[in-house]
């Protein structure tokens, strides 16, 4: 018998639980053999929930959070492109909403991937699961595809290992003109409220999380009219309205996200092509402003968004262009 068609190598790959890839009308779930899951939904190819194999959801999705295709989704991963914040005056995006287009459109599921691609450990590829999401020019609502008239492509891949989730944008120039843009993906992480520090008055409260490896980074504080700062502190708390886009941030240094109860072990986020981080917190008043978004909730998220939106991102006709993230529950 020809040793290449052993049956008992297929035997023994056959054995192996495969993660289970369940396809909703409006959202696809996945779930690892080891019990990690993720749930994406088409509308804004939003990551809604990732869960460690003790159950344990790391995401942050509002109780009024929008889940009907009506409004960006209040938390989770919402995908932003082609403008962060508000569009600038005279500039191709102006006529687009705040963080653009791609939060606020239906994306089509390309299809998910397990195979050996995924890992170079045999092993463990039975272990992950990819995701992958499109959206092109054609599929915009007729305003949008007015107000941003170019043609383009974004492919947007989730894989959910036990190591972690790295969430992947890559987008293409599929017309004859270069055109400008900004990505950013914008993570609501959850904190647990018991984390808070008890408080004698507002002022005094800070939120459970610790940001590590920031400092002297400068950044432009949106809540101080865009002033630009240098951050002094190697262990970031969050004690206000925050709003910071910190420049220039190198993205194989993992940014630290640490919590201040002890079982709960720190998250890493390392990027690649993305090169901002925006941290912010709507705090106690910005939080009552928000129709979707319980008064109480900012002591239960906080948001780092890796990013490139220090600058317009240019792409050539024909050309493409690619960031992630890499976010792991350890260091
Ligand atoms: C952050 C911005 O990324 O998103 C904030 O830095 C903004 O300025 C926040 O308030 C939420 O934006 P939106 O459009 O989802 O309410």
């Amino acid at each position: 018998m020809d040793r290449s068609n052993k049956p008992a190598a297929i035997g023994v790959a056959a054995s192996l639980p495969q993660p289970t890839v369940t396809i909703h009308d409006n959202r696809i779930e996945a779930t690892l053999p080891s019990g990690e899951s993720v749930q994406v939904y088409l509308y804004g190819a939003t990551v809604t929930s990732w869960k460690l194999a003790n159950g344990e959801e790391q995401l942050f999705v509002s109780s009024k959070a929008h889940l009907d295709g009506s409004k960006a989704i209040r938390g989770g991963i919402p995908v932003v492109f082609p403008v962060f914040g508000p569009p600038p005056k005279n500039h191709a995006t102006s006529a687009l909403p705040q963080h653009g287009f791609a939060r606020s459109t239906n994306w089509e599921f390309l299809g998910k991937s397990t195979s050996e691609s995924l890992g170079s450990d045999k092993s463990k590829t039975h272990n992950a699961v990819k995701l992958d999401f499109g959206l092109s020019s054609d599929m915009l609502s007729e305003e949008f595809r007015k107000a941003w008239p170019y043609e383009f492509g974004l492919v947007y891949s989730v894989t959910l290992s036990s190591e972690g989730l790295e969430t992947s944008l890559q987008v293409q120039n599929k017309g004859t003109e270069a055109f400008e843009f900004h990505v950013l993906l914008h993570n609501y992480f959850r904190v647990k409220a018991s984390d808070f520090t008890p408080s004698l008055g507002v002022n005094s409260l800070a939120n459970a999380a610790t940001f590590f490896n920031l400092q002297n980074k400068s950044y432009t504080d949106k809540t101080d009219n865009y002033a630009l700062k240098t951050e002094s502190s190697p262990a970031i708390a969050i004690t206000q309205e925050t709003d910071r886009v910190y420049q220039d941030v190198d993205p194989a240094v993992p940014v630290i996200v640490a919590t201040a109860d002890d079982d709960s072990a720190p998250l890493s986020i390392t990027r690649q092509g993305l090169n901002t981080i925006t941290l912010w917190n709507p705090w106690t008043e910005k939080a009552k402003g928000m129709s979707d978004f319980g008064d109480e909730e900012y002591k239960e998220m906080v948001c780092v968004e890796p990013g490139a939106v220090g600058g317009w991102q240019t792409l050539e006709a024909g050309e493409f262009w690619e960031g992630s993230q890499t976010i792991r529950p350890r260091l």
